[in-house]
């Protein structure tokens, strides 16, 4: 992150609006360096366009060009882009192109889940520095083939597992795993409640085949956080899902859907810890939460959006120490035009640390493998909740072809 004069000229007051306040040759304090990188996005749908939004605001890199096949995308790409930049958006023709632009010197990758996996192969076969969106791949083989990709690469290769920076968890992260607050980790709960997915294009997130499942395709941030907050190999998975309310009536161009819309999932990892991941999709908000007990503490953090007029705290953070150390009730958040930048600022914040990574040469994640385990746990929990069985996770990679991972 930019410290100093450095980051109040360049950054701060040129994004707040007051770059426009004086005329060129009088700015100093918001005087802005030309962008030094230039990246594609391939896939400009909800998520493309929100990197395309992300890229310009933070300011380092800007966008060159899109890839998608479908014209309303590329046309609302067009106009996203507008927004921060004089520049034209190239359109190309296809991936190829796209990937093999020598003016560009990063991908953006925003196709849907099951795609993912083709496009990474062209994509790495240009060396460009990599930006994948989440769940990193459908299955657990092509999961794997992408973080030996990744590993053979010599660009930077990042996972769009980017709630890791979500003011809440990066609080909730320094506490339990850098500052110790809780002692030893015991359990790890996480929640989500909410609202049904939203329409894609194509409507590919309604159909397990297409997505991975709802437990691959949507938790796969939960998974990696509670991999995170573990730092340990998961062993063992038990899931009880059900489609309870949502799209049980929908029937587009592919079919029926066939996705859960809740869950409960119990986790089991080497280092005995325990995980538990609560999910609801039929609720009238955005809310989700963490809640970890260790021997010397419990921390709880949320994020709340639920639509009500009035004051309502949007994010906390509460650590109860009882005698070991001072308990703590606080509000995580970052400024307010970073947060409605995309996912209450996560997706700048992992930006930032693209940008900062192809700058230093060195890939601090979320990387391929982790993305990799958090598929894992989504494939094992999809499978328990079809099954009813328990998954040993060793079982589940042999079954994957994968006995030496
Ligand atoms: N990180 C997050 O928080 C987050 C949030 C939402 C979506 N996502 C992920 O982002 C990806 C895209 O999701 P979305 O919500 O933007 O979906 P979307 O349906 O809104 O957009 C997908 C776009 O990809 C295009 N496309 C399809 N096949 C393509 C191909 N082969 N090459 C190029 N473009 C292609 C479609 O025409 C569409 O415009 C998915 O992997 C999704 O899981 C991540």
């Amino acid at each position: 992150m930019p410290k100093g004069k450095e980051f109040w000229s360049r950054d701060f007051a040129r994004r707040y609006g007051h770059a426009s306040l004086v005329a060129d040759k009088d700015k100093y304090l918001c005087a802005s360096e030309a962008p030094k990188h230039r990246f594609n996005v391939i896939g400009t749908g909800t998520m493309g366009q929100e990197h395309i939004r992300v890229t310009n605001f933070e300011g380092r890199a800007t966008i060159n060009g899109v890839y998608d096949p479908e014209p309303l995308s590329v046309e609302n790409a067009k106009t996203a882009h507008a927004v921060h930049s004089d520049e034209p958006l190239q359109s190309y023709a296809s991936i190829e192109e796209a990937c093999e632009d020598p003016d560009v010197d990063g991908l953006i990758i925003c196709t849907p889940n099951f795609t993912h996996i083709d496009a990474v192969r062209t994509a790495a076969r240009s060396g460009k520095h990599i930006l994948i969106e989440k769940p990193v791949a459908t299955t657990i083989p092509d999961a794997w083939e992408i973080a030996q990709m990744a590993d053979a690469h010599a660009g930077i290769f990042q996972v769009g597992l980017q709630y890791r920076y979500k003011a809440i968890y990066t609080e909730a992260i320094h506490e339990v795993l850098e500052r110790k607050t809780l002692g030893d980790i015991k359990t790890i709960s996480m929640a989500e409640h909410r609202m049904p997915f939203l329409d894609k294009v194509g409507q590919w997130n309604k159909y397990g085949r297409y997505s991975g499942g709802t437990l691959v395709e949507k938790c796969c941030h939960y998974f990696d956080l509670i991999n995170l907050f573990a730092r340990s190999r998961p062993t063992r998975v038990f899931a009880s899902g059900s489609m309870a309310v949502n799209f049980r009536e929908f029937d587009h161009e592919e079919g029926k859907a066939d996705i859960l819309d809740n869950a409960m999932v119990i986790i089991e990892y080497e280092n005995g810890i325990r995980g538990h991941f609560g999910l609801v999709m039929f609720a009238p908000m955005f809310y989700e939460e963490v809640v970890i007990c260790g021997d010397t503490g419990r921390l709880r953090a949320y994020e709340n959006m639920d639509f009500l007029p009035g004051d309502t705290l949007k994010s906390g953070l509460e650590i109860y120490g009882g005698e070991t150390c001072p308990s703590r009730m606080t509000t995580p958040s970052y400024p307010q035009a970073i947060e409605e930048s995309g996912h209450n600022g996560a997706t700048f914040f992992e930006h930032v640390h693209f940008v900062d990574d192809i700058e230093k040469g060195s890939c601090t994640g979320p990387t391929p493998v982790d993305a990799f385990w958090s598929v894992v746990v989504g494939a094992a929990a999809e499978k328990s909740a079809a099954s009813g069985e328990v998954i040993e996770i060793d079982g589940l990679l042999k079954e994957n072809g994968l006995d030496q991972v």
